[in-house]
């Protein structure tokens, strides 16, 4: 049997969209999937890949410039093979409550890989976010804040696997056995 060969990639600036792009990782691999997870500035050729997965995350209302490069970079190499985008932003939980349309870069990054799909996830802010203080000032936050949700990861993950016709099917809900944190493993 051909093992299916997935890369999850992604742009970040903070490691929320890292850990994200982890985890969807860790899900593919559960299901069966042969998964490479990379910085998308890291990425030199998508050749050896059957599927991919670009991620970004959003500041001002873009998509990250590495993202952005990727798909300008790969667009036509990625045509004919199943490609997914999600976005991370929102610092409330209005991901969870309805689809949140892409923002006009991701939603041009989508038109240039061929994107199947869209999904945007919930962000995090951390204290230490370059930007923070404006942003928390406009926005009337005092502190950090991870508005991820690892269960839509999770599904959404899932699904890709489910298309890419896996079998494998983890449902505990806790494919990493840790939360999408983003940090570097020690
Ligand atoms: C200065 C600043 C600007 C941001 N602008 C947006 C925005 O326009 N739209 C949005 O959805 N999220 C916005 N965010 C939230 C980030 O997208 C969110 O924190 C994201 O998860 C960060 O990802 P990263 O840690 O991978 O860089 C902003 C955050 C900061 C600090």
């Amino acid at each position: 049997m051909v093992t299916t060969r997935v890369l999850v990639a992604y742009a970040t600036r903070n490691r929320a969209t890292a850990g994200i792009a982890e985890r969807i990782g860790a899900d593919l691999i559960s299901a069966g999937l042969d998964v490479q997870v990379a910085p998308a500035k890291a990425v030199h050729t998508v050749r050896g890949y059957d599927a991919c997965v670009l991620g970004s995350a959003i500041y001002a209302g873009r998509w990250e410039h590495d993202a952005r490069e990727f798909a300008d970079r790969f667009g036509d190499d990625l045509a004919g093979h199943p490609v997914w985008v999600f976005s991370s932003g929102p610092l409330d939980r209005s991901a969870e409550e309805r689809d949140i349309p892409p923002v006009d870069t991701a939603r041009a990054a989508a038109e240039k890989v061929h994107a199947r799909g869209h999904r945007t996830f919930g962000g995090r802010l951390r204290e230490d976010a370059r930007g923070f203080f404006g942003l928390a000032r406009r926005m009337g936050r005092r502190g950090a804040a991870d508005y991820r949700d690892e269960q839509a990861i999770d599904s959404w993950a899932h699904e890709l696997a489910r298309e890419l016709g896996a079998d494998g099917s983890p449902t505990d809900g806790s494919p990493t056995g840790r939360p999408p944190s983003g940090e570097p493993s020690s």
